[in-house]
């Protein structure tokens, strides 16, 4: 008889999103008149911008002549897309990463789920508290993080980093030291960041011990302050010790188109064994490569006209961002993020359980947001809202929670 993995039944319930779709779809069900606003789930509204569109449309017209035909797409990614990003995402900010460094893939959730592959199981793992879930759940399905108690809703063999008002959501270098270190700035759950001289001692710190760092800056387009780091990369060292993950799903609204990369610099290398040619492999082995259409659209995102329209897009969500963050603070809440951020963390009233607020918030305001306690043990008490609704929807919802 075949055998399951039996790492995938450690697994505590279903995944955060799937357990609130199902809360809000059985709700929906029970009371089919009301108008539920989601501030939930951080999935884009609006709609892709015009030079993409266009791009798009060109991309599926060269698809439909024996000239222009593409098949496979090249499994790193195409060579149009690499050095774009190259030059505009890194080069014109002064990183040096090169355009063969660029794996370029369907988004950064997959990739964040799967990098876990290329290192052993030994590995012990150091996450945020609170966390977005995929890194720990696809470490827990890989077997790398113990024994899960259900209590404390910790496991065995995963450092936590507690994120706390405390410490202004940004994590402290862990007592006990790790392998593999997930950061991800501006951070989801929170939407805290850290500055340039805090993410240097990250850097600092995992070249001393000997750790990876897997940083996923999938909401750097969101950045409005000075000194908030875009990339990893800006920091001094990180060439040896850091993983980048991106995301076209927020800074562009690809979240139905899908497209993402992975930067690993050459010098990234455990003895002699560079982790770049284990994740070429990895890549080759597992995947066929981003459609040719969605990756040509990508490039849409760095042209002067993509770029204006985007900025616009960005300005649309942080607006919306503003409106939550004071609309909040204005009914008595204690907020933060949304400045540098599309998410909006705030403390529960009177201490209440992130699931009770939510089903408050639901049943009340017909509000769906996301509770702080899905994200891990130190998000209890807390509850996330995004600024990914439309303008309308976003202004109702702050009227309908003021009004509670
Ligand atoms: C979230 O709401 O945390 C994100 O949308 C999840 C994701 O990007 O996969």
């Amino acid at each position: 008889m075949f055998k399951i993995n039996e790492n995938f039944l450690k697994l505590p319930g279903s995944y955060l999103f799937s357990t609130i779709g199902k809360k809000v779809t059985a709700f929906k069900e029970q009371n089919p008149e009301k108008k539920i606003i989601s501030l939930g789930i951080g999935d884009v509204t609006q709609p892709l911008a015009p030079a993409i569109i266009e791009t798009l449309h060109g991309a599926v017209d060269d698809m439909s002549n024996a000239e222009t035909f593409k098949g496979y797409a090249p499994d790193l990614g195409y060579e149009f897309l690499r050095t774009t990003i190259a030059q505009n995402d890194y080069k014109d900010h002064g990183c040096d990463i090169s355009a063969d460094e660029i794996f370029v893939s369907d988004g950064a959730k997959c990739d964040s789920g799967n990098i876990q592959e290329i290192f052993s199981q030994e590995n012990k793992i150091a996450v945020c508290d609170p966390v977005y879930p995929v890194y720990v759940d696809s470490n827990v399905m890989a077997g790398r993080t113990g024994i899960y108690d259900t209590k404390s809703e910790v496991w065995s063999n995963v450092i936590y980093m507690p994120c706390t008002a405390e410490n202004n959501f940004a994590p402290q270098l862990p007592k006990e030291t790790p392998d593999i270190i997930y950061l991800c700035f501006p951070n989801n759950p929170t939407g805290a960041t850290v500055n340039k001289a805090q993410l240097q001692e990250w850097v600092d710190y995992a070249n001393k011990v000997g750790a990876v760092i897997i940083y996923d800056a999938a909401y750097e387009a969101y950045i409005s302050e000075e000194d908030v780091p875009h990339s990893i990369y800006e920091c001094d060292g990180a060439r040896t010790c850091a993983i980048e993950l991106r995301s076209f799903s927020k800074n562009a609204g690809f979240t139905g188109v899908r497209l993402g990369f992975t930067v690993i610099p050459k010098e990234l290398k455990a003895g002699d064994v560079s982790l770049h040619s284990l994740w070429a492999r990895r890549h080759g082995t597992k995947y066929n490569g981003a459609p040719y259409i969605v990756q040509k659209a990508g490039t849409a995102v760095y042209s002067e006209a993509g770029k204006a329209q985007l900025k616009e897009q960005v300005a649309y969500y942080m607006n919306n961002a503003k409106l939550v963050y004071d609309g909040l603070k204005s009914a008595g809440y204690t907020v933060s993020g949304g400045v540098n951020a599309p998410y909006i963390w705030l403390q529960t009233p009177n201490k209440m359980k992130s699931w009770d607020f939510f089903d408050y918030l639901l049943e009340n305001a017909n509000v769906v947001g996301t509770p702080g306690s899905g994200f891990g043990p130190s998000g209890e008490g807390y509850f996330r809202l995004t600024a990914f609704g439309s303008y309308e929807n976003t202004v109702e919802a702050m009227n309908r929670i003021k009004a509670l």
